[in-house]
């Protein structure tokens, strides 16, 4: 069952009869299809490479099977049509078309990620050539390359730019890494999330495209700020937002990123689904752990397949620094506290070198409270988690820096002996326990419900049988006193308490 649009009435279709709200029959118009072979040019992408939409459907009654191939994607989808309007999904999931369209004579008018464009009947020849399969290499155990000690922090692109990320504004989040004081707090990587590539020249080598005249221009520029450069790739043959990927150009790829100084790669799966399965993940991503390690650059490796095959398992073994452990965040409060609980599982293999990732922080991309954005902060840093900021750092409210910028909370993800918190659940309250590694414990009760809730941290939970000494609370910067091992404090809606306890001996 797949939804459809019908003038303005979103229904479920089955079977060959589409009926609208009114309770009307709408049938395809007689000698109408959709089937066969179409091809239209979505959009031109930053390289100047054009991303061409190609459908093969195949159409009973109302129901359309096929696939959709656009330059860096494969998609099976069903779908219905009704009188020329049809919708195309590639998931029962999905809620919203992957391909939507309308029949107009001999032309397919066309949706696809809000661009609109016109497809025609395709020709012999307009397909895209299948790609060459590249058997990934036997496993072994890539040797760490003593990077990322602590989780790593800086800034990304993609939670606020996505593609309309260039030099310019790289180069202006470096000068406000500084001015702002993140460097200090050592926020120190500025990383380039997608579609900062070109094309590939004739040897191979990869190019950035015209937002990037000078990559390596652009990394001394940053490195004289004292800060280090990120960029991303994918292991497929093209990346998420379908510019080209490192496959069949690891080694090749890792030089070109060193030989512009980079220092971090983010590596994402996306593209690598045209030619892997699961089964896949591993040596895969080996295969450029081992050409970052050849590369003759320090290169922190990030891994970016959202937790599929339990990578918390393997990805230390494969030379990755730290892994993304869900999908996507987005910048709401379900999403940050859905991606921040589903990685409670993977907290046994955090540590020194090798990270979970539970994605880049939305810390003020404005649709979340203050309150709530101190809550993604605190839940990150107890997780041991990358801080990664995804905001415009150049224009932060006072009260964005703050949170970004709180020392004491900062320590608390910081500290060297890399335990990540999971949460202990109670009614609205949600515990989070990191032990430090000066014997103290940064504590965590978020707020989940929608009123205000009195909590009591007991002391002997936090440690058996111990008695608390001390105990900062992190974000109001103050001393509070344990009174008969508890204390009370009352906590906004989606708010949290963070303290820092220190115990007698
Ligand atoms: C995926 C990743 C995101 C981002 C985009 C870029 O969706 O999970 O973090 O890198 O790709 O296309």
């Amino acid at each position: 069952m797949f939804p459809i649009l019908v003038g303005r009435c979103a229904m479920r279709l089955s079977g060959a009869a589409i009926f609208v709200a009114s309770g009307l029959l709408v049938i395809p118009a007689l000698g109408q299809t959709v089937a066969g072979k179409w091809i239209g040019t979505q959009r031109v992408l930053d390289n100047g490479e054009n991303d061409r939409v190609f459908l093969d459907l195949r159409q009973t009654g109302s129901e359309l099977t096929g696939t959709v191939t656009t330059i860096g994607h494969i998609y099976q989808v069903t779908g219905a049509i009704s009188g020329t309007h049809f919708e195309l999904f590639s998931s029962p999931k999905d809620t919203k078309p992957r391909v939507a369209g309308d029949l107009k004579g001999n032309e397919l008018h066309l949706t696809r990620d809000d661009d609109h464009f016109v497809a025609v009947r395709a020709k012999p020849g307009d397909e895209y050539p299948p790609f060459e399969h590249i058997d990934p290499p036997t496993l072994h155990d890539v040797p760490y390359n003593g990077l990322a000690k602590l989780p790593p922090m800086g800034w990304n692109s993609w939670n606020l730019f996505q593609s309309r990320i260039d030099d310019k504004t790289v180069r202006e989040m470096a000068d406000a890494m500084v001015t702002s004081g993140m460097r200090d707090v050592g926020y120190v990587y500025v990383n380039i999330d997608d579609t900062w590539q070109g094309v590939r020249d004739a040897q191979g080598n990869l190019a950035p495209n015209k937002k990037f005249p000078d990559m390596k221009a652009l990394a001394d520029y940053v490195h004289s700020k004292g800060l280090k450069l990120g960029i991303y790739s994918s292991p497929g043959p093209r990346t998420c937002a379908e510019y080209p990927g490192s496959y069949g150009h690891e080694d090749q790829d890792a030089k070109t990123f060193a030989a512009w100084g980079v220092d971090y790669l983010k590596y994402d799966w996306c593209g690598a689904r045209m030619i892997y399965s699961h089964d896949a993940l591993q040596p895969v991503y080996q295969k450029m752990g081992d050409a970052l390690l050849n590369s003759g650059q320090p290169i922190v490796y990030s891994l970016c397949e959202y937790g599929s095959g339990n990578v918390e398992l393997w990805g230390a073994k494969v030379g990755g620094n730290l892994w993304r452990t869900t999908g996507d965040i987005s910048d709401t409060w379900t999403s940050m506290i859905s991606n921040i609980e589903k990685q409670a599982p993977t907290a046994p293999y955090a540590g020194p070198g090798h990270w979970n990732d539970p994605d880049m922080l939305e810390i003020g991309n404005g649709h979340m409270t203050d309150e709530e954005y101190r809550t993604h902060m605190s839940l990150w840093a107890l997780a041991a988690a990358p801080l990664l900021a995804g905001n415009d750092i150049r224009s932060m409210t006072p009260a964005i820096r703050e949170i970004l910028m709180n020392r004491e909370v900062l320590a608390v993800d910081q500290d060297p002996l890399g335990k990540q918190a999971a949460p202990v659940k109670s009614g609205t309250l949600e515990t989070w326990v990191k032990p430090l590694a000066d014997c103290s414990v940064a504590v965590g009760v978020v707020n989940m419900g929608d009123a205000e809730t009195i909590a009591t941290v007991r002391a002997s939970d936090l440690r058996p049988g111990a008695e608390a000494k001390l105990a900062r609370d992190l974000w109001r910067h103050s001393s509070v006193a344990f009174h008969d091992g508890l204390y009370t404090a009352s906590i906004p809606a989606h708010g949290v308490l963070m303290l820092r306890v220190l115990f007698k001996d």
